[in-house]
């Protein structure tokens, strides 16, 4: 989709990040192996060392960080010149402007220049939904928000920024994009996805990948993506963060898989792995999965690291190796490349005792560092260890900003509007109300200056919140606030009640507020009681209420979506979303987003919409699948018809393409976005086929009484799923496409017999 502003940010930013050539593969090779014979295993080890920044910042007596945090010089030459670690991320506790970084960043590079090889250090952050750690920068919705944009060219736009800022800060890794898909709506990382389906995953996923390399990962604006978590990390049975999945392998290929293969198609140098364990193994010690699938069958020749202190756990959690040294070994020999260890030399001192011993062979060592200092060479690193400060003057620039802006504007989606209540007047008394109206961390939520974003209100004071974007648009004289209820209780609530009565208009702003991985376990979907009891007592008020929902997954909103007029999903929109939400709620930006994943009606119906097709009632239809929001699902202040779906043929063979076109009108009084999902259903295969898969995506825009024609093409591929044998093949049949309300059938034949022992591949 373009319009002029993204037309005109791309065309800028194309020129901005104009990139040297990339340098010929050869040359690196010959240079890391002729480091790499010069090495010792002391040398290399260090090299697959990862630790944190606590692990070199100075402390005081009692071995508490002092703050403001600064290198601890002496612990940084034990680090390096005694050990020769080679990697090193993240932050210690807050966040840092421009400056502090370059200190951080040139000090440790000057004293990994003094090491015997002068092996520059390799510093990854999670810079996940643009730059967390680094003050002033541009923060972007959450990639569950980016998904419900349904627009891979924003994606890639915030890859492209994210990534200068990134550099600007002298940070040449990024631990970004999250590439799980979220199949657990309880899960507390589902915001850090692009949501529940596989192509819409591994479409934005490959289009942020290839905004964060850019053509050449080693030029001053571009880093390195890591994929992660490799893999099935979004299914835990329990919904819990780092909990057990039970995935046969057919179904770890057909869901979680895809994206990964994009993503290593696109480019992207590292990966990390999932935390958690699959069928009883932990993926950190899956030789089947980091080396048979992973090298052998995917051909990924980049670094595997893995995530924070997951080595040692194979022995303190899963309980998988008898002692923390039997743990290092299983982790290498399975695959592992470099390990967040990240606080001591356990790790490096365990590994070559290992090799010693003859338990991990020289050979696994020297493919591991062959990898990490081809990235090094490949980042620019030899050449450029430390960037210049001059060089990133669009660092948290207006520019930047409006494409954040943009995404929010794209992302919120609107769920109910009775009445057509939305847009309301900006002659209104509104009444703002609910937990979430007046902090940033509702809408940044983690990920966001700190790890948990429990800061944001003070790192982010010089953006809006709901309640003063709302203040901001119609006057502070037209708006009354009262919180009403805390996350978790009721909080005067009859000053709320009394407020409401003297309003035309309620917005109520409920949700959740900022975590990060275990913090935000949850032991019940349902939104907290207070917040359903705030909207039913606000309704009882007879005054419409707008019901605004700044959360990271779905919780369970039926009772209080029923008591409201309206309801509007902002995810969590980032720094720009409350002038978004507000831009929406007064009509001046019509929505467009659309839902990245099934919203549950009741906590024991967590259904995907790509379930089988005996989960839609199985002769029980008030136990069908009957979300409170279908996947996909979103409304405009404008009206589309569709029509006319058409194929250009009826019968399509294995190599041939079909063409599908349908018209798309604009049937309301104002201009529109319309993200327009191409779906197919198998009707009989020899194993239950889904009931229906997302198979294409595109956004368009749409003047008042404009229509378009919106073509797509089908080829096997997108018609093929993991059979019994792990093979990814077509398999003849009859198929039903979908677009909207338009369907149509085809057959699918081959020219030669199904042979499920054979056709396909990964
Ligand atoms: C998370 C990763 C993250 C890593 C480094 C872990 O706790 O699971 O997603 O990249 O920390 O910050």
């Amino acid at each position: 989709m373009k319009n002029i502003l993204l037309t005109t940010a791309a065309f800028s930013l194309s020129v901005l990040f104009a990139t040297a050539q990339i340098k010929p593969q050869n040359s690196i090779d010959q240079k890391v192996n002729a480091l790499l014979a010069k090495m010792t295993l002391e040398e290399k080890v260090g090299q697959m060392t990862n630790l944190t920044l606590d692990a070199i910042s100075k402390t005081d007596a009692a071995g508490k960080i002092v703050e403001p945090h600064e290198i601890d010089e002496q612990k940084l030459e034990e680090k390096i010149l005694k050990y020769h670690i080679g990697s090193f991320q993240n932050v210690a506790g807050h966040t840092y402007d421009r400056k502090h970084w370059y200190e951080i960043i040139s000090t440790m590079q000057r004293v990994a220049l003094q090491d015997r090889l002068k092996i520059p250090a390799l510093y990854g952050i999670d810079a996940i939904h643009g730059v967390t750690y680094t003050l002033g920068s541009t923060l972007f919705p959450q990639e569950i928000a980016m998904a419900a944009t349904f627009n891979p060219e924003l994606a890639h736009e915030e890859g492209e920024i994210s990534a200068y800022e990134t550099r600007a800060s002298y940070i040449p890794w990024n631990f970004s994009p999250v590439l799980d898909v979220a199949k657990n709506q309880a899960w507390p990382r589902i915001y850090e996805t692009f949501g529940e389906d596989p192509y819409l995953v591994k479409t934005m996923g490959a289009s942020i990948i290839k905004g964060y390399q850019g053509n050449n990962v080693g030029d001053k604006y571009h880093v390195t993506s890591t994929m992660k978590h490799f893999l099935g990390y979004g299914d835990p049975l329990s919904g819990k963060d780092r909990t057990p999945a039970w995935i046969p392998d057919r179904y770890m290929r057909e869901y979680f898989l895809p994206p990964f293969i994009e993503a290593i198609k696109a480019g992207s140098r590292t990966l990390m792995v999932n935390s958690s364990e699959i069928n009883g193994v932990p993926i950190h010690s899956s030789h089947y999965l980091l080396t048979d699938v992973l090298r052998k069958e995917l051909k990924f020749d980049g670094i595997v690291i893995s995530d924070w202190m997951d080595v040692s756990y194979l022995h303190t959690r899963h309980h998988v190796a008898a002692t923390e040294k039997d743990a290092v070994a299983l982790a290498v020999n399975a695959g592992i490349d470099m390990c967040i260890v990240p606080y001591d030399y356990s790790f490096y001192n365990y590994l070559i005792q290992c090799v010693h011993e003859g338990k991990v062979p020289m050979s696994r060592i020297d493919e591991s560092v062959r990898r990490i200092l081809h990235v090094k060479y490949e980042l620019g690193l030899f050449d450029r260890p430390v960037g210049n400060p001059e060089d990133y003057p669009d660092f948290g620039s207006d520019k930047f900003k409006a494409v954040s802006r943009q995404a929010a504007d794209e992302a919120i989606t609107l769920l109910k509007n009775n009445n057509q209540i939305l847009p309301l007047k900006k002659s209104m008394r509104i009444l703002v109300t609910g937990p979430t109206a007046n902090t940033m961390r509702s809408l940044d939520g983690g990920w966001s200056y700190t790890w948990q974003g429990e800061q944001d209100d003070k790192y982010a004071v010089d953006k809006k919140t709901i309640l003063e974007a709302i203040e901001q648009k119609i006057g502070k004289q037209n708006v009354q606030y009262e919180p009403g209820a805390a996350f978790d209780s009721l909080e005067n609530v009859n000053a709320a009640v009394a407020a409401a009565k003297q309003a035309d208009a309620i917005v109520l702003c409920l949700g959740e507020s900022s975590y990060t991985e275990n913090f935000g376990n949850i032991d019940d979907l349902n939104m907290p009681a207070a917040q359903t009891e705030l909207a039913q007592q606000l309704a009882k008020s007879g005054k419409p209420v707008i019901l605004v929902l700044a959360e990271g997954r779905p919780r369970i909103v039926t009772l209080a979506n029923n008591a409201a007029t309206a309801t509007l999903m902002a995810y969590l929109p980032g720094n720009e979303g409350g002038d978004a939400i507000a831009d929406i709620l007064f009509g001046d930006v019509n929505p467009s987003g659309k839902l990245p994943f099934t919203y549950p009606r009741s906590p024991n119906a967590l259904v995907n919409y790509y379930r089988k097709n005996i989960e839609n009632g199985n002769g029980d239809d008030s136990h069908g699948y009957h979300p409170l929001y279908e996947f996909g699902f979103g409304l405009s202040y404008t009206t589309f018809r569709y029509s006319n779906l058409r194929i250009d043929k009826h019968d399509l063979k294995d190599n041939e393409t079909l063409t599908v076109n349908v018209d798309v009108t604009n049937t309301g009084n104002r201009d529109g976005k319309e993200s327009v999902l191409l779906f197919t259903s198998e009707l009989y295969a020899s194993i239950a086929p889904d009931t229906k898969r997302l198979r294409a995506f595109n956004k368009i825009e749409l003047k008042a009484g404009e229509t378009k024609t919106v073509t797509f093409k089908i080829s096997a591929g997108d018609l093929a799923y993991v059979n019994d044998d792990g093979k990814t093949a077509a398999e003849p049949g009859e198929f039903k496409i979908q677009v909207a309300d338009q369907t149509l059938n085809f057959n699918y034949s081959t020219s030669k017999p199904f042979n499920k022992q054979t056709d396909g591949k990964l």
